[in-house]
């Protein structure tokens, strides 16, 4: 059943893990992240940015989740992931989603809790949960050569956040605590005592970004800090090319693509299940 991000992820902060929010923007990522929800029966939220969901098309993305889950066993929430404006918020609203992600990080304090009380309005009128962020959490979710940009990184103040939280109503809390996009040379530093501070004073369920490339000690640290939605794209992203690679490596006469793309459906499906447990209590 299709479920807004907020339902699945109250469970998740009562019960002391996290739920995985996994990217997509093709089918086959699509199919390989349904899958590994399926096969570990544990909810999951699948989401596209705006340029993934502009490259598949909103609609055909969500038509396409909504008619595999009919016939899975577990709850999945469909999420817009770093949505820019309202207008592609409302897009994502009539076009489906379940939830969606406003990021205004870039703004200043009254600018983003302005426009995220304007999201919340709309979202909440249409039963969609609304996932809102404070702090500049930077990268992009590639493989650099070079280190984390350290530079762009604002980390969240956590009393600015509780203000955040209460005058805006968001459902879910994304915050900047030493986590990236993308993966680097260096891997990164989470502030798990930043984590529990903003926990204790939010009374939302925080969300952690930049979910690949972070150790697994300190994924621990951060769901027992309070952490329950941790966002993963890189990790994907970078099985699905490998896989496409090793399939068609010595074969140039293949032009069927079902013979050849069931790999990268698996490839994402055994990242994400990995993740799905790691996550896990
Ligand atoms: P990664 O690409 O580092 O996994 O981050 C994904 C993300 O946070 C999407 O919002």
């Amino acid at each position: 059943m299709i479920r807004t991000a907020r339902e699945l992820l109250e469970d998740a902060r009562l019960n002391h893990y996290a739920i995985g929010a996994f990217n997509t923007s093709t089918l086959e990522i699509t199919k390989g992240i349904l899958k590994a929800a399926e096969e570990l029966k544990t909810p999951v939220i699948i989401e596209t940015s705006e340029g993934e969901a502009n490259f598949e098309g909103y609609q055909v993305f969500v038509d396409t989740v909504r008619d595999i889950v009919m016939n899975m066993s577990v709850d999945i929430a469909i999420n817009l992931d770093h949505g820019k404006s309202l207008e592609s918020v409302k897009y994502a609203i009539d076009s489906g989603y379940s939830s969606v992600h406003i990021d205004c990080s870039k703004m200043d304090l009254a600018s983003n809790t302005e426009l995220t009380k304007q999201v919340v309005e709309l979202a909440h009128a249409h039963k969609v949960s609304v996932e809102g962020e404070l702090g500049y959490i930077g990268g992009s979710s590639e493989v650099h050569e070079g280190e984390q940009p350290k530079e762009e990184i604002v980390l969240t103040n956590p009393k600015e956040a509780a203000e955040y939280i209460k005058a805006t109503g968001i459902d879910i809390f994304a915050g900047s605590y030493g986590n990236v996009h993308g993966i680097y040379k260096n891997e990164p530093t989470l502030d798990i005592e930043r984590i529990k501070q903003i926990s204790q004073s939010s009374g939302v369920p925080l969300s952690l970004h930049g979910g690949s490339g972070i150790p697994e000690d300190q994924i621990k640290a951060a769901i027992g800090a309070g952490i329950c939605k941790i966002n993963v794209n890189t990790e994907i992203r970078r099985a699905y090319r490998e896989a496409l690679d090793r399939a068609l490596r010595g074969k140039n006469a293949e032009i069927i693509p079902y013979k050849y793309l069931p790999e990268a459906i698996e490839a994402v499906k055994e990242v994400v299940k990995k993740k799905i447990t790691l996550f896990s209590k």
